[in-house]
């Protein structure tokens, strides 16, 4: 008997193909596919992912817990709290949404807007595109306020528009990161607020690197991504509303048309509500990493964060001034420091500089997204990644790739 156990026990510790007692000739018809991953060493200085702090890439190697442990709920709390610093708001509702960016994105959308009211989009670039795509599937009636790519709106423009649709929403991007601009966001809300409107606003690249005030700017919704610049993988991403817009979501007459995404559902899994329910399994690892890239990033503080992506940003275009590049981007107020759209001088081969970058150095160098394919270059200068080091590196390769190509400033 003691000998049966004892073997068990080296059997399911032993590889799977030692233990078979028969050998059986394979009979699949697909055939197996390589074992091997392969993950290159890269600096990520495009949009993002950036590349992720190694103390928040470890941490998801800690042991798995279950999804209501109480000690991960303790880290679903600490997640809150940490947040609640990032977006500088004293709500009690914030969380981070299980999945991407445009998960987080479409939890906005869905919620606090119901079937048949307005929403006004900034549409600048690729993400009021798609928030004006969402909107449309949830119901709303969507009225895109259009501008070229590179352009901003001022508070004039907004008060104005949002006074002549009267919607219930309106949406901004604050780094629109396919056209490189960085939206104002402070004094929306003043205006939004006396309109009956709620302000709903992406920070997807901009949190942690740009100041954001939610409460100080009556901002009602807001969300972001873990993968810019806070440094964190992909696949949990921060999210706010405030007590106005849980008022709306509670008088909703019309039940939200996503589970997934269902807040009153998530808010029970994050305590909101004062209870904790199971709605779905949160990303275990992801949580802890980013709980352990906000620790770090809450840790240096908003505003040396925030000078540090400045200083960054300012090398960045002092190194590419010095090659003859420009920023696509014409007014300086309305440039994202965080992600950088590069005019590709005439004649240049923008893909293949960047083909160079990747292969010499390792080095991403993204194109162009959207409106701006083919047009730009862009540079993420994000959390972990902005750094001297990997700022005078991309200008390095910049200046290189442009010789190689022959380019004369
Ligand atoms: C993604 O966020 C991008 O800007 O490409």
């Amino acid at each position: 008997m003691a000998l049966r156990v004892a073997l068990n026990q080296v059997l399911r510790r032993s590889k799977p193909q030692s233990i078979a007692l028969r050998a059986f000739a394979s009979t699949a018809d697909v055939p197996k596919p390589a074992p091997v991953m392969d993950v290159p060493q890269r600096i990520l200085m495009g949009p993002g992912p950036s590349n992720s702090h190694p103390r928040a890439l470890a941490a998801m190697a800690m042991p798995m817990l279950g999804h209501m442990h109480p000690p991960f709920l303790k880290i679903m709390d600490e997640i809150s709290d940490y947040l609640r610093y990032l977006f500088q708001t004293d709500s009690k509702y914030t969380c981070a949404i299980s999945g991407s960016g445009h998960m987080a994105m479409e939890a906005a959308i869905a919620n606090v807007l119901e079937p048949g009211e307005k929403i006004l989009v900034g549409d600048n670039g690729i993400w009021g595109a798609r928030v004006c795509d969402l909107a449309d599937r949830y119901g709303l009636e969507v009225v895109a306020l259009k501008k070229p790519a590179g352009e901003t709106y001022s508070l004039a423009e907004l008060e104005a528009a949002v006074k002549e649709h009267k919607p219930q929403g309106l949406f901004l991007c604050q780094g629109e990161s396919s056209a490189g601009t960085m939206q104002q966001i402070e004094g929306v809300g003043a205006i939004t607020k006396a309109n009956d409107c709620f302000l709903i606003v992406d920070t997807v690249c901009t949190l942690g690197g740009v100041p954001f005030k939610a409460d100080a700017w009556d901002v009602d919704v807001v969300y972001s991504g873990g993968q810019k610049a806070l440094s964190a993988p992909p696949g949990a991403s921060p999210f706010m509303m405030n007590e106005r817009a849980m008022q709306k979501l509670q008088s909703r007459k019309t039940k939200v048309a996503t589970y997934n995404c269902d807040l009153k559902l998530i808010g029970d899994y994050w305590g909101w509500y004062g209870g904790r329910s199971y709605h779905h399994t949160g990303p275990i690892s992801n949580f802890y990493s980013l709980r352990e890239a906000l620790a770090i990033t809450c840790e240096e503080g908003l505003e040396p964060l925030w000078a540090r992506h400045q200083a960054m940003f300012e090398l960045l275009w002092k190194g590419l001034g010095e090659i003859g590049l420009e920023p696509y981007v014409k007014d300086p107020k309305s440039r994202l420091p965080c992600v950088n759209t590069i005019t590709v001088p005439e004649g240049v081969d923008g893909p293949a500089l960047s083909a160079f970058a990747m292969q010499k150095y390792n080095l991403e160098i993204a194109g162009g997204l959207g409106p701006t394919v083919g047009k730009v270059w862009r540079i993420g200068v994000m959390g972990y990644n902005a750094h001297p080091m990997n700022v005078n590196l991309v200008v390095t390769a910049f200046k290189e790739g442009l010789e190689a190509q022959g380019y004369k400033k």
